[in-house]
């Protein structure tokens, strides 16, 4: 991303701005927090404050003034000799204004006394409403110290509106930089589905794979993982926010890994599920297909016109008919594929959305209903070219009764992250093996 696309981006919420009656936007950084005594969790900086900045330093605010004359204004920590050689170089103002293109910059430790001067006669306030109780106790204190100058002829904002939905809005379409950086993310996550797949054998431990992903990820330059990494083995399939941990990989299980890098601030987020000792069963193969070809259905209906939740209603039909056809559900109890999806039968095996927007954040901002029409219930989104989404049908058996056993404990989910054109969707993640044979075959080597 060049400093230029941040600049570009800056200009776009400003003539927002201007469009809804002018005024200030205040947009702070992530704040950096304590993992225990000395010890910071590794610090990310929060993902609209990045969008519109490019700078990843904590403690800095970037704020937005549309009026007579626009001005994008930074505050960020001064350059200090002593904290620099314990924790890194800053920028400090005077730097950070000139290589990130902004029309000042001013040191963190000014803003109480510089806020109440800007914010003065702006109409409105754009900030993330009710993000943070210490943005709001902050603002609360700077709207006061602009009213005290009331007597003075000066005004406060009057109007606060959330900045967020003029930045999910921008978020939500990818831009070519964006695109450019998410096909890189899906390509390393891939590999390290692969490698997985090939380390794999009985006798390890999920953790064992979870050490590929991590090295796969890391060795191509991934900064950290989008998401805590799910690397789950049998039964464990089955329990939808399980993390790695340490059971063993057993012959003749499934294992179902949910994990993808984050590269320079974007997310890929990618399942497989496979045969830890290579070689699906036939129970394995039969639910598997089923997901398979819901995946497909929905990959088909994902492209630019159609709506959002198209792909979940095409995966629902095909996942709920696998479940009558195996006989997970039982026909003569809960009737036809229109009635188990009306009544929700489906549910005992699936019960998740088959997908969210992905971007800078793994579920990833942005409305999942069409912005019009305004006051009525909006329809749900429709695609557009720029779009990135998943899309992550699964199968999930926990023991019951009157449910085949040969089916219990398989958890399968497959995932892809698709990119929305106008003609068919782009599989981002089209790297990472996902047919029984492209499985068995990488498997095997
Ligand atoms: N890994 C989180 C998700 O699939 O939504
Ligand atoms: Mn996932
Ligand atoms: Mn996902």
């Amino acid at each position: 991303m060049t400093m230029t696309t941040y600049a570009r981006r800056r200009a776009a919420v400003l003539a927002k701005m201007h469009a809804q009656g002018r005024g200030i936007a205040i947009i702070q950084t992530a704040p950096e927090v304590m993992r225990n005594a000395d010890a910071d969790y590794p610090y990310r900086h929060d993902s609209y404050f990045y969008y519109l900045t490019g700078f990843s330093e904590p403690e800095a605010t970037l704020v937005l003034i549309a009026g007579a004359k626009d001005q994008s204004i930074l505050f960020c920590r001064e350059k200090n000799e002593e904290r620099e050689i314990w924790d890194g170089f800053r920028f400090g103002p005077a730097a950070a204004k000139e290589q990130f293109h902004f029309d000042a910059a001013y040191a963190t430790d000014s803003i109480d006394s510089e806020l109440p001067r800007l914010m003065a006669n702006a109409p409105a306030l754009f900030y993330a409403l009710g993000s943070s109780a210490t943005l709001d106790a902050r603002i609360q204190g700077w709207l006061n110290t602009v009213r005290t100058q009331v007597r003075a002829g000066v005004t406060a904002p009057n109007v606060a509106i959330d900045v967020r939905v003029i930045l999910n809005e921008m978020r939500l379409i990818k831009d070519a930089d964006e695109i450019a950086t998410m096909r890189r993310a899906a390509d390393i996550s891939s590999e390290a589905h692969a490698r997985a797949m090939r380390t794999s054998r009985a006798g390890l431990r999920e953790y064992h794979l979870e050490a590929e992903l991590l090295h796969e990820f890391r060795r191509h330059g991934s900064q950290a993982p989008a998401y805590g990494s799910i690397v789950a083995a049998g039964a464990n399939a089955c329990v939808l926010h399980y993390r790695a941990g340490d059971t063993e990989l057993h012959d003749g299980d499934l294992v179902l890994i949910d994990a993808g890098c984050e590269l320079d601030s974007y997310a890929s987020d990618i399942t497989r599920t496979f045969p830890v000792n290579g070689k699906f069963s036939g129970p394995q193969k039969t639910l598997y297909e089923i997901v398979l070809a819901a995946q497909q259905a929905a990959i088909d209906v994902t492209r630019a016109g159609t709506r959002f939740t198209d792909g979940h209603d095409a995966a629902l039909k095909v996942l709920a008919q696998g479940m009558l056809d195996t006989g997970l559900l039982d026909k003569n109890k809960v009737g036809t594929l229109d009635d188990v999806i009306i009544n929700g039968h489906y549910r005992q095996f699936y019960m998740h959305r088959t997908g969210h927007w992905l971007g800078m954040d793994v579920h990833d901002v942005g409305e999942y209903r069409d912005p019009e029409p305004v006051g009525q219930d909006k329809p749900w989104r429709t695609l557009k070219p720029g779009m990135v989404l998943t899309v992550e049908p699964g199968i999930y058996v926990r023991p019951a009764a009157g449910v085949p056993e040969a089916y219990w404990n398989i958890g399968i989910r497959i995932e892809d992250d698709a990119l929305v054109t106008e003609g068919a969707c782009e599989i981002l993640t089209h790297k990472a093996p996902k047919t029984v044979a492209e499985i068995e075959a990488v498997m095997a080597s």
